[in-house]
């Protein structure tokens, strides 16, 4: 398992290109199982939530290429067996997102339940209740999702008790093919969901209400995308660049960057101090560190407000302001498990229930830490950077679930960052 060791308070320059969106390519992906064509796919971030959903495609009967240079992927959905195997989800909850295009393509699907994980339950009923009213039979036994469609798959109208990204993401699947109009209230807005849904309008499903909390879908036959599909800018990996300049207090030039989606987090910055320049319609930023900074209040909520993948990054910014933070974290019941990491480097964050309670300004101190999911290790790895000395952070791998190589980015704007395998 690797490790990475790195030495605080060395101030980075120049300009790093942010990758495709995690969040978007998932799906994307996902989606391939509703064609029978191949698909081809541009600026694939090099993540292992990739690798994961590519091996879980291939498990189905798909054969896939990727070039990891360029990014670029082709899928030829061949699907043989309608399964999604513990082996992978268990790896990566976005397997759940094999259910949608699978039910929806061919009348069944066997999908492992994800299970718990670090930040909370974070249960899948909402996605099964969905499949319900659409006119599937749904069981779960021994750990998995049973899923069949006896006659068709027909259009209804379905009321997400909650916002949920990938319940939302599943649903359009299903509505692309399903007979009838389908109807999602309480839908999410997440530019991921949005750009999903565009996906399917390019391939000839009339939706309607993206960007809202309503949203319509009229099934229809699909016709293959015309031309390769393009993942746009992953916005956690551009507000975890915004938090590492700001901890090492460095001008840094984002380029590729997705400013417009990450308003909420490019707002709690400012109100920091933190100089952020827009440049490019926001496909640019530039970052400028001020000489001290102001506590803030922050809660995370549902787009377009402050993202819960951007909490743990932010709580650590959050320790160089001058007097009380606070950040209250409204999606997952258990994601503050950093805080106790945070702690061993000398930060003084207090948390009660989904509060926490954030003095500064701080003076890190570099010591042995554990990731524990993947945004707290982004947190960790932002503070070993803000910390005196060096830091080892282990269980680097849920880091690489989600960062395209953030140590060799890193590496190049001068930081000092090694792996090591422990
Ligand atoms: C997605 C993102 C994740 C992000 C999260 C919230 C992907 C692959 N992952 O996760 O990075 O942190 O959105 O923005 O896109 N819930 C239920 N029942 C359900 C589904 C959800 O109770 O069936 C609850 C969850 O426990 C959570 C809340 O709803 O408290 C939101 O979760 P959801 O939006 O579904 O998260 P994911 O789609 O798993």
């Amino acid at each position: 398992m690797d490790a990475l060791q790195i030495t605080g308070q060395r101030p980075l320059s120049g300009r790093v290109s942010i990758s495709g969106s995690k969040n978007t390519a998932l799906p994307f992906l996902f989606a391939s199982l509703l064609f029978d064509q191949e698909l081809s796919f541009e600026n694939i971030p090099r993540l292992w939530d990739i690798e994961t959903t590519l091996k879980l495609l291939e498990d189905m009967g798909c054969s896939y290429s990727w070039d990891k240079e360029s990014g670029k992927v082709r899928i030829l959905p061949r699907v043989t067996q309608k399964i999604a195997s513990y082996d992978w989800v268990k790896k990566m909850r976005a397997g759940i997102l094999a259910l949608g295009p699978l039910v929806a393509k061919y009348g069944e699907a066997k999908v492992s339940l994800p299970g718990g994980c670090a930040i909370g339950a974070r249960p899948v009923n909402f996605h099964l209740e969905a499949l319900k009213r659409m006119g599937a039979k749904v069981e779960v036994e021994q750990g998995y999702i049973r899923a069949s469609v006896p006659s068709c798959l027909r259009g209804a109208q379905i009321v997400f008790p909650e916002v949920s990204v990938t319940g939302t993401e599943n649903v359009l699947y299903l509505g692309a093919l399903a007979e009838g109009e389908t109807v999602i209230e309480n839908a999410a807005m997440e530019p991921e969901v949005v750009a999903l849904g565009e996906l399917l309008q390019t391939c000839g499903v009339q939706i309607e209400g993206l960007k809202t909390s309503t949203i319509k879908i009229k099934g229809s036959k699909l016709k293959p995308p015309a031309k390769a599909i393009s993942i746009p800018a992953d916005r956690i990996e551009t507000g975890t660049w915004i938090s590492i300049a700001m901890a090492t207090q460095s001008e840094l030039t984002l380029e590729n960057a997705a400013g417009p989606e990450l308003a909420a987090v490019l707002k709690a910055f400012r109100k920091m101090g933190l100089g952020i320049t827009e440049k490019e319609d926001g496909r640019t930023l530039i970052i400028t560190p001020k000489s001290s900074y102001e506590a803030i209040s922050v809660e995370t909520e549902c787009f377009p407000g402050f993202p819960t993948d951007m909490q743990a990054q932010a709580l650590v910014n959050m320790c160089q302001a001058e007097g009380i933070s606070h950040m209250r974290e409204n999606i997952f019941e258990n994601r503050f498990m950093h805080v106790a990491e945070l702690r061993r480097l000398g930060a003084k964050i207090e948390v009660e229930g989904n509060l926490a309670r954030v003095e500064g300004p701080t003076h890190l101190k570099a010591a042995p830490i554990m990731a524990t999911d993947l945004r707290a290790s982004a947190s960790l790895v932002v503070a070993a950077l803000m910390a005196e000395g060096t830091s080892t952070i282990s269980r680097i791998y849920h880091l690489d679930r989600g960062y395209d190589h953030l140590d060799k980015k890193l590496q190049k704007l001068g930081a000092q960052v090694t792996r090591v395998a422990q």
